[in-house]
């Protein structure tokens, strides 16, 4: 009888337990999937350019992607089809996913290049694709140019527009 009521006892502990180290787990698990909260407040996520150092990489997250943000230097040749001025800069403004199956690109500013370390893929200032397996120019996000200073991804801004269109009509011509 004693043995069975402790039984119980340890078996309604041990389920306590359990549920607490389950509810635990399912909220770390949320956090973990959740994007930044002011990422999914409105799916937007607005950059301030000022802080940006000539052809030094910064890398944003938008919609959990890393978003590339590079501005050029004065010895960078502007890559007009793919970069955005904003101001008085050149910035290129892609997704850091490789376009051959997903990884990260690093930047070298010495090389002023983009390596991906999975199989060698290789992409210039631009993100375009020039060694290796990538099959396609880096992807380049929604955004809206707000003022000289100021970016917002995840806009489809007039300056977006007119950029996707002329890299349209580029690839139909090819
Ligand atoms: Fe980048 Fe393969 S994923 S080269």
């Amino acid at each position: 009888m004693i043995n069975e009521s402790r039984r119980g006892f340890m078996g309604k502990a041990f389920g306590a337990v359990a549920a607490v180290g389950a509810v635990g787990s399912l909220v770390a698990m949320k956090k973990t999937w959740d994007p930044l909260p002011s990422v999914m407040a409105a799916g937007f996520t607005t950059v301030d350019l000022s802080k940006l150092a000539e052809n030094k990489l910064e890398v944003v997250k938008w919609q959990g992607k890393p978003i590339f943000l590079l501005k050029f230097a004065a010895d960078m040749p502007a890559v007009e089809k793919r970069s955005v001025k904003v101001g008085e800069h050149y910035y290129s403004v892609m997704i850091g996913l490789c376009t051959h199956l997903g990884c990260i690109p690093a930047y070298s500013s010495g090389n002023k290049q983009f390596k991906c370390a999975c199989h060698g893929g290789e992409f210039d200032a631009a993100g375009v694709n020039t060694f290796g397996p990538p099959p396609r120019p880096l992807d380049i996000p929604p955004f809206a140019i707000k003022d000289e200073n100021t970016i917002v991804l995840g806009e489809a801004g007039a300056e977006y527009q007119q950029l996707i269109a002329a890299l349209s009509v580029e690839q139909t011509k090819a």
